[in-house]
């Protein structure tokens, strides 16, 4: 089954297509870096009419990519939440249309599910069951994970999701928009323990973050120095801040490996592209025979690679969707249930 899967849950539009037999056939991205840059942060309704001018024309290149048209395509699937309502609307709509023309199988499906099944994408699928660590703009979560649609979560951010403090320390430090590469930059050549930042709630045994007080750290420590702030300082307290957030991260997932019993780790989410946390989580894991899975860095952030891999397992089961299926701009992980056997 060949499935076209369409991803505009938020500042990327992402296409592909999807082969159940031969994989990942074509794939393309549209950022709205520049779009967004000079607020500092997304912007809405920008968001949603850059999606509007990208999205159709994004799918035929992908199809052109591939070297097929839209007689080959099987089965469209569309991010339908959790996101922006209006960026999400004209991903999901732009599908439907496709799919009633084309009189094909159409399908919604979560941005998280898509996120979390996505290192199948790689040479190296990870066997189920797994430990997830879903690490994004939007949300920090840990969730085991038994198979297509079976979740159940084990514990997440109670304030800021991990990419929110990222964003939120480069805003602070005015390091540019989006914020993770951009601290992850400036952190190039830090010393990471320069500054003694909290890990807040690594010591307690639940599995739930939270990173807002993090976030008041840095803006204290960076506050000793004003003005005064020289490149160094900047880049040691970028470091301290990244490997305050992986160290918390890997903690977490350390103490839900062991609570679960689960042997294999995948990670997903934008945040799953920093580079410190995939040496430190390389490291760990190595080290305790635990199984590590992720994406590559570009299948870490939003794409449509992800929606048209999980869209397709969905569609391959034979699970569908009406005309009526709209977008949702919440929407729980755990309140997804497998496709019908
Ligand atoms: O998964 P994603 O692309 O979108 C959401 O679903 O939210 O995640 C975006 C988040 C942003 O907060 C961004 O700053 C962060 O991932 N991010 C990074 C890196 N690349 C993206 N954070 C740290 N290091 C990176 N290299
Ligand atoms: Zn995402």
């Amino acid at each position: 089954m060949r499935v076209l899967g369409i991803e505009t849950s938020c500042d990327e539009t992402g296409v592909a297509l999807w082969d159940s037999e031969a994989g990942l056939l074509a794939h393309r991205l549209h950022s709205q870096t520049a779009v967004h840059a000079a607020y500092g942060g997304v912007v809405p309704e920008l968001a949603s009419r850059d999606h509007i001018r990208r999205t159709i024309p994004l799918v035929e290149q992908t199809l052109a990519d591939a070297g097929l048209d839209l007689d080959a395509v099987d089965g469209v699937t569309a991010t339908a939440g959790p996101g922006l309502l209006g960026a999400l609307l004209v991903g999901l709509s732009a599908g439907k249309a496709l799919a009633f023309a084309r009189d094909l199988p159409f399908l919604g499906i979560h941005h998280l599910e898509a996120h979390l099944l996505a290192p199948a994408l790689e040479d190296d699928p990870p066997p189920f069951p797994f430990l997830a660590l879903l690490v994004s703009g939007g949300h920090t979560l840990l969730a085991e994970v038994a198979g297509v649609g079976r979740y159940r979560l084990l514990g997440q951010s109670l304030d800021d999701a991990a990419g929110e403090a990222f964003d939120k320390t480069a805003k602070l430090l005015e390091l540019g928009f989006p914020g993770g590469p951009a601290v992850a930059r400036a952190a190039e050549g830090g010393d990471p323990e320069a500054f003694a930042l909290p890990r807040p709630m690594a010591d307690k045994p639940n599995l739930d973050f939270s990173f807002s007080g993090l976030k008041t750290a840095v803006l204290n420590a960076a506050k000793t120095r004003g003005e005064d702030a020289d490149a160094a300082f900047r880049r040691d307290l970028c470091a301290s801040f990244q490997e305050a957030v992986v160290d918390v991260l890997w903690r977490k997932s350390a103490r839900a490996l062991e609570q679960t019993g689960l042997e294999r780790l995948v990670v997903a989410g934008g945040v799953g592209a920093n580079a410190r946390l995939r040496a430190r989580f390389a490291a760990e894991a190595e080290a305790r025979g635990v199984g590590l899975h992720f994406p590559r860095p570009e299948f870490c952030t939003d794409n449509g690679a992800m929606v048209a891999h999980a869209g397709g397992l969905r569609l391959l089961a034979g699970e569908r969707d009406g005309w009526d299926r709209t977008a949702v701009a919440r929407w729980a992980l755990d309140e997804l249930t497998p496709p019908p056997s």
